[in-house]
């Protein structure tokens, strides 16, 4: 549950070493509860998308409540919890828990999308994915889990959107998009805008706020960014999205 709420918008690599330190801070979800939602947020670090972490904290305090600590097993379940959608529950309960149910991420749709379909690129989410990967998957769940695993790996790593290694695919034989001659992408890949969007202001505010054991005075936070507009407009934000609070002296925190 932990690496998938950390992957659901960072790549494995960056995901890897917070998730190690996290797992030796909070070993299980009782852990997790019985800290702070402030604490989650500063472990989370860089990640980006701080916002996971205090849904991953709702959902240990949750588990804590609901479920003696321990990580349902059944999608419905999972489904119940704060920021698990479908892809993070059936992840989950695949990864996990061994079960046979088709997860699917933008990685595999790529691979089904070019295997079976003949298409380049992986296409909007859409539920015929979601029953085409189940009609693929073995019938021994335990199997089926490391289908589930494989296929996304294979997106992730050699079937990948620019620069895919064919030589190296164990389905190149039956592959409809090698058969096709492998035509060109239609997507033109541009890098996400990040300098000067709110986004990045709001993530040099959080820094400030990880970064100090002690309550942030607003002078501080006025320091690293000279747009008084928007850094107000992003401070407000992350104390409307609960991720900062501010303390009847004016200063700001993470919450308590
Ligand atoms: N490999 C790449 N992304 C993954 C994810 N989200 N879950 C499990 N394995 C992965």
């Amino acid at each position: 549950m932990v690496s998938e709420f950390m992957l659901q918008q960072t790549p494995v690599a960056r995901v890897l070493p917070v998730f190690l330190a996290w797992m030796q801070r909070w070993p299980t979800p009782a852990d997790l509860a019985a800290d702070s939602p402030g604490e989650a947020v500063r472990s989370w670090g860089r990640l980006g998308y701080p916002r996971r972490a205090l849904r991953l904290h709702a959902c240990a305090t949750e588990l804590t409540l609901r479920y003696d600590g321990a990580v349902p097993e059944q999608v419905e379940q999972l489904l119940e919890l704060p920021g698990i959608g479908d892809y993070t529950a059936r992840a989950i309960a695949a990864f996990a828990f061994g079960r046979r149910t088709p997860v699917v991420d933008t990685n595999v749709r790529r691979v089904l999308n070019r295997v079976v379909r003949g298409n380049t690129d992986a296409g909007p989410a859409t539920a015929a994915d979601r029953v085409l990967m189940e009609s693929l998957l073995p019938a021994e769940p335990s199997v089926a889990a490391r289908v589930s695993a494989a296929v996304m790996e294979l997106g992730a790593l050699v079937c990948t959107a620019t620069n895919p290694d064919c030589p190296s695919c164990p389905l190149v034989d039956g592959c409809a998009w090698v058969a096709a001659g492998r035509p060109a992408s239609e997507i033109r890949r541009t890098t996400q805008a990040w300098a000067g969007t709110d986004r990045q202001v709001r993530g040099r505010i959080m820094a400030v706020l990880r970064e100090s054991t002690e309550p942030v005075p607003a002078a501080m936070i006025e320091l690293v960014w000279d747009v008084p507009e928007q850094r107000e407009r992003c401070l407000a934000s992350l104390v409307a999205d609960r991720l900062a609070v501010v303390l009847p002296d004016g200063t700001y925190a993470l919450p308590g």
